[in-house]
Parts: C-alpha cells; structure tokens; sequence
C-alpha cells in the first residue's frame, strides 16, 4: 500500500484524482462506461479549491458576454463556471474547447493523463441540470476558426509548453474584447507541475512573463498557479 502511495502521489497532488480512480484499469474502466455510459474521471480536476474560488470570482466579477475555455479535460472546471452563471442570473455563452479523443497529436500536447470523451461530458452536464454551453473539438490555435464573436474571457489550461503557451496568447489577442480577461493555468515556479515546466523550457511562467514585458497584457494578480491577466490593446 505504501509503494502504491508513493507512487500515485503526482497523480493524486498534480491531477487530483483519487486513489481508486488510479487503480482502475482501462479494462475496469471500458466496463464502468459500458454500464454507467460515464467514466470515472468526469468532473475531476487538477485545480486547487483556491484558484477554483479566485477563477469563479474573477469570471462572476467580469460578466463576461463569452466564455472559453481552452483544455477543458473531464469538465470539473467548466462545470462550476456553468453552475456559478446560472447561479448569478448571468447570459454568458460558455464554450469549452479541447481535443477531446478526437483530436489525437502527441507533438502538441503535454497532457499525459488520458483522453476526455465530449458525448459523456456533455451527457453528464445535461443530468446535472446544466445547459446553454458549446463543447467544441479542435487545438487551441483552432479557437479563431470555430468561434466567431469576440471573446471577453479565456480560462488557459491546455498545451504547457513556453512555446505553446506563447503561441496560444498571441493567436488569442485579436480574437479577445479590449480589457477582456485571460487566466493562465500552471504559470507558477513554486508547484508542481509549474516547477518542471518552468525548468524544462520556461514554461507557462516565462511565456506569460515574457508577454507582459511585450506590453499587450497587465498582470492583475498571481494566485497559486494561476495568472490572471488583462487584455490591453
Ligand atoms: C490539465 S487538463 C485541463 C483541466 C481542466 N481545465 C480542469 O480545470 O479540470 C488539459 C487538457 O488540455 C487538452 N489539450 C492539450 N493540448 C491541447 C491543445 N493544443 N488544444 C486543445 N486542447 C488541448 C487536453 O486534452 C486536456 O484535456
């Protein structure tokens, strides 16, 4: 018990999930679906309760009239976003947008923890009451060939890399409102994972750091692993 402890404990502090949901096979979990038509992983999510809380109060505060987020895994982050609009009486179109398992590319992505399935997830928001909201399926640098309105507030938590980051955030400037809001997931040094993508290429941290030098961005505030930043023009 202890080695398995030792070993799922990356997964368990860096993605949040449970010790059961580690121990279930591919095999028990093909059975789980077939039986339940879910999986064990929705509505996980790798976020701290503190960055949830800081994201939902800046998106609540924003009234953002569109929503996207871009890597959106098994929904547990765009679930709560859905649930704290409908709860503040707000209009806001939610868009989630990820490769799902549709979209496979090993050489775009720093995801390692398994493919999310979109009829699931969208199965599973729809019994949980929530509705009004796009499950998309495309790459991060597809966000301006899919949606067309301007958007005023990005949740980043997809591809990691400095390069991939950087390249999401200048694709995005265009897309986004003046003053509209971008929250960059794991652009810490302090955590992990931020401190291996930090000391690998720089990470989400230097990406970010790099293009608010550039002047395009402010940053608002930075809470755990989360940068909050405002779109300048
Ligand atoms: C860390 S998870 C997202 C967690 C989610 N935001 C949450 O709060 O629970 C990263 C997700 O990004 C997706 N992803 C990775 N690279 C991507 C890319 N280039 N474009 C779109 N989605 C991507 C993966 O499929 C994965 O579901």
């Amino acid at each position: 018990m202890k080695i398995f402890n030792d070993l799922t404990r990356p997964l368990r502090t860096g993605l949040g999930l449970t010790r059961p949901q580690i121990a279930m096979s591919p095999v028990k979990r093909r059975i789980w679906k077939w039986f339940t038509g879910s999986h064990p992983l929705v509505f996980s999510t790798d976020l701290y309760p503190q960055e949830t809380e800081l994201l939902l109060k800046t998106f609540t505060a924003a009234n953002p009239t569109t929503y996207l987020e871009i890597g959106v895994f098994w929904c547990g982050t765009f679930k709560k976003v859905l649930q704290a609009r409908d709860a503040a009486n707000l209009k806001t179109r939610c868009i989630a947008l990820d490769v799902w398992d549709e979209v496979l590319d090993a050489t775009v992505n720093t995801h390692v923890s398994g493919w999310p399935n979109r009829k699931i997830v969208g199965c599973a928001l729809e019994k949980n009451g929530l509705g009004n909201f796009e499950l998309l399926a495309g790459l991060s640098s597809q966000a301006g060939d899919l949606i067309h309105d301007k958007i005023d507030f990005v949740f980043h938590d997809a591809n990691h890399t400095y390069a991939a980051v950087k390249e999401d955030l200048e694709l995005l400037h265009p897309l986004m409102s003046d003053g509209a809001m971008m929250l960059v997931h794991n652009a810490g040094k302090e955590y992990e994972p931020d401190k291996t993508y930090f000391k690998t290429d720089g990470g989400p941290y230097l990406a970010v750091m790099d293009l608010v030098k550039l002047g395009k961005w402010k940053l608002e505030t930075f809470e755990y692993r989360l940068a909050v930043l405002k779109r300048l023009s």
